[in-house]
């Protein structure tokens, strides 16, 4: 009994000592932007970068490799997602050759001039094309290995909240699909996050009207707290994380997967919550609150990719999809915002 409070104490003063270092700031690292390119007019790719460089974003989402932003990005210093775009996993889930000549041709050609981070397999890939899933991160697994960057380069997938059956109280947390469970099996072995597209506007929009307060969605002072099993939960961006890290505890009980935040944002027109002011409040405050981490990760700075750099008046959807840009085509900023 002694012994057992003695070491809970020593751990508690582990933890502590963890989360102090944790939560100095660790710079800029922890944020990024997704480069979207659904829209006309926009700047060229070396412009784009300097772009993210005269703003202090250090790390950039793209969604297929595209040579001329690869080599704009050559000794930026900016971390990249490199997506695979979806059209392409089932051949790089049936074929390790396939893999090797995807790596080769937009990886190593360029590594380590760009700072690749993550491989994203697919983006929000639904439906029986999951099953390439897997075989396609591991495909890729073998030909970073044989590239000698299994170390630095880490294979995901991104996946929406709906990969959850349920999120709310986040305690409920769990995965719908058994390929979620392979695929969270993986990345436990290989060290590689989870990459999350986390959006509470979608989940405020998507409810009946009144039944979330706009306040708790925009990480503003609110009524609203949830209170699960001893956390407390005064905004919705760490609710649906934290359950995010309950469902993939629930797979594995030791689970040290991290949930990396591949987008998030709040589109400023195109709906009655989707104005300029909302919008700049939301991403503002998600900037300035990933640092501090989440009740169940406390300290623990999120690294996270706000969706997105433009405006792109090209996307089809709903009318807000076209208005979730930081920026405007001509650069200037849709409203101001700090990094
Ligand atoms: C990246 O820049 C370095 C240093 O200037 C250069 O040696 C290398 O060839 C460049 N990489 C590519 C793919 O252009």
């Amino acid at each position: 009994m002694a012994r057992q409070s003695v070491a809970a104490s020593v751990l508690a003063a582990m933890l502590l000592v963890v989360g102090v270092f944790a939560s100095i700031p660790t710079g800029v690292r922890s944020i990024g932007v997704c480069y979207g390119v659904h829209g006309d007019r926009l700047p060229s790719p070396a412009e784009v970068v300097q772009l993210y460089r005269s703003n202090g974003i250090t790390g950039m989402r793209l969604y297929e490799p595209d040579v001329n932003t690869l080599l704009a990005l050559n000794g930026s210093g900016i971390g990249v997602i490199m997506d695979v775009a979806d059209e392409n996993v089932p051949r790089l889930a049936s074929s390790p050759s396939v893999a090797a000549d995807w790596v080769k041709l937009n990886i190593q050609r360029y590594y380590p001039g760009v700072a690749f981070r993550y491989i994203a397999v697919g983006n929000e890939i639904t439906g029986s094309a999951t099953q390439n899933i897997v075989p396609a991160m591991k495909n890729l697994n073998a030909a970073l290995s044989s590239a000698g960057l299994s170390g630095a380069i880490k294979v995901s997938t991104a996946v929406r909240m709906d990969v959850l059956a349920a999120s709310s109280p986040p305690s409920a947390g769990t995965f719908r699909d058994a390929y979620m469970t392979q695929v969270a099996r993986l990345l436990d072995s290989t060290g590689a996050p989870l990459l999350a597209n986390v959006y509470p506007y979608f989940a405020y929009t998507g409810a009946p009207q009144g039944a979330i307060d706009v306040n708790y969605a925009l990480f503003q002072p609110s009524s609203t707290i949830v209170h699960d099993n001893g956390h407390d939960y005064t905004n919705l961006f760490d609710a649906m994380v934290d359950a995010l890290y309950v469902a993939l505890a629930k797979v594995n009980i030791l689970s040290t997967v991290q949930v990396v935040i591949s987008e998030t944002g709040w589109p400023s027109a195109g709906s009655a919550s989707a104005t300029v002011a909302n919008a700049r409040t939301y991403n503002q405050n998600l900037v300035d609150h990933v640092r501090g981490g989440t009740p169940r990760r406390p300290g623990k700075a999120i690294e996270a990719y706000l969706f997105a750099m433009f405006n792109e008046n090209l996307k089809t959807g709903a009318e807000s999809e076209r208005h979730f840009g930081l920026f405007n085509p001509d650069k200037s900023p849709v409203y101001p915002i700090k990094f």
